[in-house]
C-alpha cells in the first residue's frame, strides 16, 4: 500500500490552492454576504479546466482520476463552498453521468460544452415532496410518441438559474414506480420551462439554488439518458460518485477552519500568552488535525476505489457521513477557538460554519447515507 501521490497530483493541488488563496479569498465573504453567483471565478475554473476535471479530453475534458478531482476540491472548499458545490455538481453530477450513460450524440452536443466550463449542469431530482424518498417522483414524462410531455416541479437544484443543461428525473410510468422513471435532457429555453426565485440560504450563499417549474415541456426522445426506464439507477450511480464530491468539500471546510484556527491561536493572546499555548486549545486543534485527516483518507480511498472501477458505493457513503459530520464540529469548534470574533462576519469561520451544514444535507442526508451503508453491510454479511 503506498500514500504517496504523483507528481500529477501534487500540481493539481498546487494550482488549486493558489488559485482559491489569490482568485477567490478576496470577495468570499461579500459574495456570500450579497448572494452574489460567482460568474468570474466560475469563468477562471472553466480556463484552469475544473470544470470537466474527469472527462475524457476527446469530450473536452482533463482527463484526470478522481484522486486530482478530491485534491482541487479540498482546496477550493477551504477557502469557497459556494465555488466547489458549483463544480461539483458540473464534474460529478451532470459530466460523469452523461459521459458514461449518454449516447454519442449527446456527448457532441452537451458534454462537450459542459467539460470545457463554457455552459454548466444541473442535476434535478429533489421534489416538494420527494427529497430523500427519491422514488417517490411526482413530476412526470409522459411518452407522446418522438417526444415526452414533460410536467411537474423541481426543487433546490443547485446552479438552478444559471445552469444551460439540466439532467431531469421524471416518472414515466407509474405503475413501474421506480423502474418508470427517465433522465431526460431539459435545455433552459425550451418552452414551458420556468426557473422560480433564488432561495435564500443560510450557507454557500452564493451558490444559484432555485426551484424549476416544467409545464408541458416536450423533451425529444433522443434527449432520455438511457434505455427506458433507466432514470432511477442513474440517478442512484451519479449520485454515489457525486457523494465523493460532496465528502471533499466538507473535507476542504474542516479544514479551511481548521487552518485558520491554527493561525489565529498562534497570534491570540490571552491570559499572558498565545492562546496555542493553552492545553485547552491545543487540545482542540489536535481533535480537529486527527478527524480531518481520518476523512481525508476515507475521501482518498472512495476516489481511489472509483478510479479503479472497483465498487465504491458503501465507501462514497461512508466518506460523505464522516466528512461531513467532521465539517459541521470542526467548524463549530473553529468558531469557539476564536471566540467573539469566530461569530461576527468579517471572519471566515462564522461561514464555513453555515456553510458546512448543507453538506449533511445534500446529495443525500447523513440518515440516507447510513442506510445505504448499513444495506451494505447487510448484503456483504448475508
Ligand atoms: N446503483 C445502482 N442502483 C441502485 C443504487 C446504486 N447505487 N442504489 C439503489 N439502486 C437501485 C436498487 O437496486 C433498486 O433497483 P431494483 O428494485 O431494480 O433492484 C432501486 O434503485 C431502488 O432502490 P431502493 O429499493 O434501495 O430504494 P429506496 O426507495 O429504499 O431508496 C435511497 C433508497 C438510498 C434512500 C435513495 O432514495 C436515495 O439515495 N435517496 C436520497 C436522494 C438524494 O441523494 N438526493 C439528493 C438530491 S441531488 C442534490 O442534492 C444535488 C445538488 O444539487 C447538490
Amino acid at each position: 500500500m503506498y500514500f504517496n501521490f504523483t507528481e500529477e497530483h501534487l500540481m493539481v493541488q498546487k494550482m488549486a490552492r493558489d488559485f482559491a488563496q489569490n482568485e477567490l479569498k478576496p470577495g468570499v465573504i461579500e459574495r456570500d454576504e450579497k448572494q452574489q453567483f460567482p460568474a468570474e471565478q466560475v469563468k477562471r475554473m472553466a480556463e484552469l479546466g475544473f470544470l470537466g476535471m474527469m472527462v475524457d479530453p476527446k469530450y473536452g475534458g482533463g482527463g484526470m482520476d478522481t484522486i486530482s478531482y478530491v485534491l482541487a476540491m479540498e482546496e477550493i472548499s477551504k477557502v469557497d463552498a459556494s465555488c466547489s458545490v458549483i463544480m461539483s455538481v458540473n464534474n460529478s453530477l451532470v459530466c460523469w453521468g452523461l459521459e458514461k450513460f449518454g449516447t454519442e450524440e449527446q456527448k457532441q452536443k452537451y458534454l462537450v460544452p459542459l467539460a470545457k466550463g463554457e455552459i454548466i449542469g444541473a442535476f434535478c431530482l429533489s421534489e416538494p415532496e420527494a427529497g430523500s424518498d427519491a422514488t417517490s417522483q411526482k413530476t412526470t414524462a409522459e411518452d407522446k410518441g418522438d417526444y415526452y410531455l414533460l410536467n411537474g416541479t423541481k426543487n433546490w437544484i443547485t446552479n438552478g438559474g444559471t445552469a444551460s443543461v439540466y439532467l431531469v428525473m421524471a416518472q414515466s410510468n407509474k405503475e413501474l414506480g421506480h423502474r418508470g422513471i427517465n433522465c431526460l435532457i431539459v435545455e433552459k429555453g425550451m418552452p414551458g420551462f420556468t426557473v422560480g426565485p433564488k432561495e435564500n440560504k443560510m450557507g454557500i450563499r452564493a451558490s444559484d439554488t432555485h426551484s424549476l417549474m416544467f409545464e408541458n415541456v416536450k423533451v425529444p426522445k433522443s434527449n432520455r439518458i438511457g434505455e427506458e426506464g433507466f432514470g432511477f439507477k442513474f440517478a442512484m450511480k451519479t449520485l454515489s460518485g457525486g457523494r465523493i464530491g460532496i465528502a471533499a468539500q466538507a473535507l476542504g471546510i474542516a479544514s479551511g477552519a481548521y487552518e485558520l484556527s491554527l493561525e489565529y491561536s498562534k497570534q491570540r493572546k490571552a491570559f499572558g500568552k498565545e492562546i496555542s499555548k493553552h492545553q485547552a486549545i491545543q487540545f482542540k486543534l489536535a481533535d480537529m488535525a486527527t478527524r480531518i485527516e481520518a476523512a481525508r483518507l476515507m475521501v482518498l480511498k472512495a476516489a481511489w476505489l472509483k478510479d479503479r472501477g472497483l465498487p465504491f458505493d458503501k465507501e462514497s457513503a461512508m466518506a460523505k457521513l464522516f466528512a461531513s459530520e467532521v465539517a459541521m464540529w470542526a467548524t463549530t469548534e473553529a468558531v469557539q477557538i476564536h471566540g467573539g470574533y469566530g461569530y461576527v462576519k468579517e471572519y471566515h469561520v462564522e461561514r464555513l460554519m453555515r456553510d458546512a451544514k448543507i453538506t449533511q444535507i445534500y446529495e443525500g442526508t447523513s440518515e440516507v447515507q447510513r442506510i445505504v451503508i448499513s444495506r451494505q453491510i447487510l448484503n456483504e454479511i448475508n
